[in-house]
């Protein structure tokens, strides 16, 4: 058996219980009434966490991928960014439905007015159409060149979910601090990788366009 198909069959079957543990957390506590003396924020903060790992672990797969040369990792890309957005998912409707009573207006007032809902909506707002083209067909109909620039959206969505747990953590930063940190590692990794390929074909070029010359 491939190590592709051993991560198939048996790895990625985990990683999908895994992954669904926080949702189960939530169900579990709420039903004994264990969410302590504000439930609501419970679960808003609760979401809200795993939601950014789980952008933080999407965004962890390609260099992952890179720097230990084990491809089968990719299989996981797509996964962890559908749980990224269940979770956001989840954050958003806690705050629409049960601090905002469905009332949209309310919502639109706090994201023109609180600059972190603004970086907190900007982030859920971009993994929409991510969400929506994740599949093989949308790859297709799209075409991988325009697919991949589309879903570089989700450096953009990384950025703005840690901007938006910096300001709304007021006190003690150092957890937001990780994360932005986290991010702006991967996101770096990504632009060095970026930057040796461009080096990579440049010579090539210039060796095209010396003897013209
Ligand atoms: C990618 C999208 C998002 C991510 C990754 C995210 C992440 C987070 C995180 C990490 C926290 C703090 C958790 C803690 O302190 O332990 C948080 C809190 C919060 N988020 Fe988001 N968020 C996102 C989108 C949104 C959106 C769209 C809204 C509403 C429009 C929102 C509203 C809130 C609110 C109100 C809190 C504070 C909850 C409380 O303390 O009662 N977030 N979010």
């Amino acid at each position: 058996m491939s190590s592709t198909q051993i991560v198939r069959r048996f790895v990625k079957p985990l990683v999908f219980v895994g992954a669904l543990a926080p949702a189960g957390w939530l169900v579990y506590n709420a039903f004994w009434g264990d969410l302590g003396v504000n439930p609501v924020e419970t679960i808003t903060n609760h979401t809200g966490i795993w939601c950014l790992r789980f952008i933080v672990a999407t965004l962890a797969i390609s260099p992952l991928r890179w720097l230990t040369g084990f491809n089968p990792l990719s299989l996981f890309r797509r996964p962890l960014g559908l749980f990224a957005f269940f979770y956001g998912t989840l954050h958003f409707m806690t705050y629409f439905v049960l601090d905002h009573s469905l009332m949209f207006d309310g919502v639109w007032e706090d994201v023109v007015k609180r600059p972190y809902i603004t970086a907190g909506f900007t982030a859920f707002v971009l993994m929409i159409p991510l969400a929506l083209t994740s599949t093989t067909g949308w790859i297709r109909r799209l075409g991988g060149r325009n697919w991949n620039l589309l879903h570089r959206l989700v450096y953009v969505t990384g950025l703005a979910a840690t901007l938006h747990y910096f300001w709304k953590v007021k006190l003690d930063t150092t957890y937001p601090i990780y994360y932005a940190s986290g991010v702006a590692l991967l996101l770096a990794l990504r632009a060095w990788k970026a930057a040796a390929k461009a080096r990579a074909v440049a010579p090539a070029g210039r060796a095209r366009v010396a003897p013209q010359a």
